[in-house]
């Protein structure tokens, strides 16, 4: 299987295609991964970054485009869920030729994959690979692109959390609350904004001096602390990790002290079980992939030619998904994160469904 040396294989793990290219002249080396399509195109990101080897970019892509297949079906959209990987250090290899030799790739696809930014791709990249495919978003606003993704995404993560708190203490608001924001970058600092306009108190983190002095500046009321380990063992009602992913692991769940987690980062649970430690100690945890989606309601709009109003009250339903999810691991006794995966593959398999009703 593939073109290069792999001998892994992705049938066993459920996904539609895998797909392998390779452009020698360029350095290009891409794996681009589709889960599903049984609600449309597959949507996801093409992260750029130096994989120890082809073993571990496979595994990446196929773990991603799983989760994007996931995230897209409870953020409601028609799309199904990809995602690639170009393999190497984009410091050193990412050039025109190669951005458009993948843009090629991409668009032999026909439009059974979306591509769309990631960690080691930016919208400039998106525009060089608009260039041989029309199967991209997440592009610049000059090309019609929506810009900066963290506006939505915070603001759908406020949504989420505002759900969370009324599950808990019956009142779909963050007033009175003391919130944790465990990093101040682009979606904290939105995020942060968010709940200060809501009433609620925030107390946060950042590694990053100059993420700290904007807050001082802009938010003086925001009280400061160390680190992460400060903050998840201050008096805190609700966390949210919004800087790098593992967040919820064995040091910071056992002495979290919030009875809500609700945040930005991606793939917050450590390892698979720390959702049960969390249910077990009464903390409700907002699934990440729910809360987070802003950002993709917000490229999956770009699709059909950018609205931010429509963006924003798509991203506003993430209100009403992590309330549902919530009710479903109550009546089902399992932990959120296994109500919001039941719940995304009853659409996946709900309305993928359909396709079976032929039209002509
Ligand atoms: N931007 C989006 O639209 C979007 C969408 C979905 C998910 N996410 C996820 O949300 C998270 C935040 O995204 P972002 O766009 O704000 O990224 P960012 O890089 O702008 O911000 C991350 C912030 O976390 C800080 N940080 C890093 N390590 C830290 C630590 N140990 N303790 C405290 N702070 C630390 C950084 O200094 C930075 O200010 C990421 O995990 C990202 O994958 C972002």
């Amino acid at each position: 299987m593939g073109v290069f040396a792999s001998t892994d294989d992705p049938g066993s793990t459920g996904h539609e295609q895998v797909v392998f290219c390779q452009d020698k002249q360029s350095g290009l080396k891409a794996i681009i991964g589709i889960y599903s399509t049984a609600l449309g195109p597959a949507l996801g990101g093409t992260r750029f970054y130096p994989y120890a080897s082809e073993e571990e970019a496979l595994a990446d892509v196929l773990d991603l485009s799983r989760g994007m297949a996931y995230k897209n079906a409870l953020a409601g959209l028609d799309l199904g869920g990809g995602k690639a990987v170009i393999w190497g250090d984009p410091e050193q290899i990412k050039s025109e030729a190669l951005l458009r030799a993948y843009g090629r790739f991409v668009e032999s696809l026909a439009g059974r994959y979306y591509t769309a930014c990631d960690v080691g791709t930016y919208v400039a990249d998106m525009d060089v690979i608009a260039r041989e495919t029309s199967y991209v978003t997440g592009r610049s606003v000059e090309h019609g692109g929506a810009g900066d993704s963290s506006v939505l995404t915070a603001w759908g993560v406020f949504q989420g959390m505002r759900a969370a708190a009324e599950h808990v203490w019956g009142a779909p608001t963050l007033a009175g609350k003391r919130v944790g924001v465990a990093g101040l970058g682009k979606v904290g600092k939105y995020l942060t904004g968010h709940l200060l306009e809501d009433g609620a108190e925030v107390v946060a983190t950042d590694v990053n001096p100059r993420a700290l002095e904007w807050v001082r500046t802009t938010h003086p009321q925001v009280t400061l602390v160390d680190d992460t380990a400060a903050l998840v063992a201050s008096d805190i009602d609700v966390y949210a990790p919004c800087a790098l992913g593992g967040a919820l692991n064995d040091d910071t769940v056992p002495v979290l002290r919030a009875k809500v987690v609700a945040g930005a980062a991606n793939n917050q649970l450590a390892h698979p079980g720390i959702e049960k430690v969390l249910a077990d100690r009464g903390i409700l945890y907002a699934p990440d992939y729910v809360v987070n989606a802003g950002g993709v309601i917000q490229v999956a709009d770009e699709i059909e030619g950018f609205n931010f109003e429509r963006a924003k009250l798509r991203a506003t339903r993430i209100y009403d998904t992590t309330r549902e999810i919530l009710r479903l691991a109550d009546d089902e006794g399992v932990p959120p994160a296994v109500a919001a995966d039941r719940l995304a593959e009853r659409r996946m398999a709900e309305v993928g469904r359909l396709r079976t009703i032929h039209l002509r």
